[in-house]
Formats: structure tokens, C-alpha cells, sequence
């Protein structure tokens, strides 16, 4: 058992090390791995934009849920967009901007991470009125970076 826990924690540290620094083999990898990261990271974002929309009941616990794995999925797509992942040729939606202008686009990501903070510390208090508050400057952070960086 122990040897098995070390062994799982050897790899999970490998993959993260490899999620945070990895530059990949080829800019289609990277594009791969960031359109991955993002699809899972709207979709769980997405739940908790269903229930401030009314368009499915309010739920603390499931609201909590997504909130947290899109919080921890924010960190993850923006390795695909470093140098390594310029020039892919699978089909994706990255202007080449993104590899002009580095530092702008690092600061959309920075602000996106920070508003999800926000709306993952309103869901705590299990209310949906505070969710709600804080969810549009989140999606507004989503669109502000999609206008000038998504084609
Ligand atoms: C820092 C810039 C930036 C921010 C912030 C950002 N995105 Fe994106 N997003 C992109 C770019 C660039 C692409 C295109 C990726 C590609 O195809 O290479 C993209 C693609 C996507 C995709 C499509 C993935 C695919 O498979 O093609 C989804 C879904 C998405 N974003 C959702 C979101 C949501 C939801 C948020 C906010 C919670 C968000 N994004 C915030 C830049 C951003």
C-alpha cells in the first residue's frame, strides 16, 4: 500500500510538472492540451452559469463542485499557449497575436483566474445571490480575451 502511495504520488507529480512546464514535442500537442483544458474548464463553469440563469435549480453543493474544478482547470491551458505551441495545424481558433503579445494575453489569463476566485469564494457562502454578483464579471474576463485573442 505504501509502496503503491508513493508510487501515485510520483505520478501525479510528474504529471502536473509536466501540465505546468512541459513545452511540448509539437504545436498540435499544445493545442490540443489548452482546447482540452479549456472545453473542461467552460463546461464546469458553465454548470454553475446554468443555475444563475435559472435555467436549472440552484444546488449549493453541485454549484460548489464546479466552481472548484473550474477554478483548478484555470490553471491549467495557458502552457499550450507558450512558445511551444505556436504554428499548430489542427484546426484552432488562437489568433497569432497570442505569440506577439505574450504579456497582454498573460494578463487576461491572470484577471480570469482571479474573478473565478471570486466566484468560487461567493459560492462558499451557499448563496445564490452572491454567485450571481460575481459571475458575470467572470464571464466578462472570457469575453474580453476571446475579442481580441479568438478568431
Ligand atoms: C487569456 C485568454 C482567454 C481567456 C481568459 C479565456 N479564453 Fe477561452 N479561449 C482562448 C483562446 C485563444 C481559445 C482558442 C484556443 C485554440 O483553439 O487554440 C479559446 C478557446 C475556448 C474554447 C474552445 C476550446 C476548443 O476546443 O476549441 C472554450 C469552450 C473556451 N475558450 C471557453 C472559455 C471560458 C468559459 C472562459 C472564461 C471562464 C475562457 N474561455 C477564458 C482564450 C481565452
Amino acid at each position: 500500500m505504501k509502496k503503491f502511495l508513493v508510487l501515485a504520488a510520483t505520478l501525479i507529480a510528474t504529471t502536473f510538472s509536466a501540465a505546468s512546464y512541459a513545452q511540448f514535442a509539437k504545436p498540435d500537442d499544445a493545442a490540443k492540451y489548452r482546447q482540452g483544458a479549456l472545453t473542461v474548464m467552460a463546461r464546469h463553469f458553465g454548470a454553475v452559469g446554468a443555475m444563475v440563469q435559472g435555467k436549472v435549480p440552484f444546488d449549493a453543493k453541485v454549484a460548489q463542485e464546479n466552481i472548484d474544478i473550474a477554478v483548478f482547470m484555470s490553471k491549467l491551458p495557458w502552457v499550450g499557449f507558450g512558445p511551444s505551441g505556436e504554428g499548430a495545424s489542427i484546426k484552432n481558433t488562437s489568433k497569432p497575436e497570442i505569440w506577439k503579445e505574450q504579456a497582454k494575453f498573460k494578463e487576461h489569463s491572470d484577471k480570469m483566474q482571479a474573478e473565478l476566485l471570486k466566484v468560487q469564494t461567493a459560492a462558499k457562502t451557499g448563496s445564490l445571490d452572491a454567485i450571481k454578483a460575481s459571475f458575470g464579471g467572470a464571464g466578462a474576463t472570457c469575453k474580453a480575451c476571446h475579442d481580441a485573442f479568438k478568431s
